[in-house]
């Protein structure tokens, strides 16, 4: 499913210009988006005086499909960006990502996250974003995510969609979010290959610190709390950022049903997720 904000501005969404060397930060919405954009902004950007200090992470990092009343729609910011590589984000399903991306060859980051966080990331935050649907009970919610009802539609299609590309299309470099949390600074690395940078070890250390959860967390620039569309006092947006934080909220009964039909959905796929650390 894709709400009115994303679809109004469809046209200039499927006709987007990208450039070879943008770089397009892919993933299901609460997955690790910001953390991984403000990893590359920092990677590229991190010297540029004032920039990380004084601009929010989603003008730095544009949402590329999103279109919403009283605020540039995110193609003109990203056509505007003034730095190169410039950093695009999407949530847009892989068939749904704008053609030019990959005729320019353009390089693409996914990141994914285990289904059970990923869905409860996702519920607290449709709790607190005024501008995304209701959340509902928590049972109820489950239900939607597994039948494809939530917004950016089923995850199973998202993720395994994202990584079948992978034989296809060589640019691609796909992320866990369990991996970043297990080592982040072997993650950086990783990326850094990708990206063909080689930052110092003493730079790698910065940009590691810079985004670690608490860092981030207190960060105005990166924490959304300057965005009003969200009441943080309902949920923070920088909520606990952890791996396994699902077995705080699903009853046993959630657990074995969700299991039974996760495996049934994920059964002829290669991919795999770690649930826990
Ligand atoms: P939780 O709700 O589980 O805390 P997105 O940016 O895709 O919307 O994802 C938001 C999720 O990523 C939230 O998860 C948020 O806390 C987590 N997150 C953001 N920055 C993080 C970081 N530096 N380290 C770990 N998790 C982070």
């Amino acid at each position: 499913m894709l709400t009115q904000m994303f679809i109004t501005n469809w046209q200039r969404v499927k006709n987007f210009k990208a450039r070879p060397d943008d770089i397009l930060i892919a993933t299901y919405p609460k997955a690790g988006t910001t953390w991984l954009s403000e990893i590359v902004d920092q990677l590229y950007f991190g010297g540029m005086e004032g920039r990380s200090s004084n601009i929010p992470i989603h003008e730095r990092v544009p949402f590329l499909e999103i279109c919403v009343e009283g605020f540039q729609p995110g193609t003109e910011a990203a056509e505007n960006l003034p730095t190169s590589p410039r950093l695009i984000k999407t949530h847009l399903p892989v068939q749904l990502v704008p053609k030019s991306f990959w005729e320019q060859n353009c390089r693409v980051l996914y990141v994914a996250r285990n289904a059970k966080d990923n869905l409860l990331s996702f519920y607290h935050f449709d709790r607190m974003n005024k501008l995304q649907p209701e959340a509902g009970p928590w049972d109820k919610y489950i239900q939607k995510f597994n039948s494809g009802q939530l917004v950016f539609g089923s995850w199973y299609d998202h993720v395994q969609g994202w990584w079948n590309k992978r034989e296809s299309y060589p640019r691609m470099l796909y992320l866990f979010y369990e991996d970043m949390k297990e080592d982040l600074t072997r993650e950086i690395s990783h990326l850094c290959s990708f990206l063909g940078l080689s930052p110092s070890e003493k730079e790698k250390e910065r940009v590691t610190q810079k985004t670690k959860f608490e860092a981030m967390k207190n960060n105005s620039m990166a924490n959304y709390s300057t965005v009003e569309i969200m009441d943080q006092s309902i949920s923070p947006f920088m909520r606990k950022g952890t791996v396994g934080d699902w077995k705080n909220h699903f009853t046993v009964a959630q657990n074995e049903a969700f299991d039974e039909e996760y495996k049934r959905r994920m059964e002829k796929s290669t991919l795999s997720f770690r649930m826990e650390i």
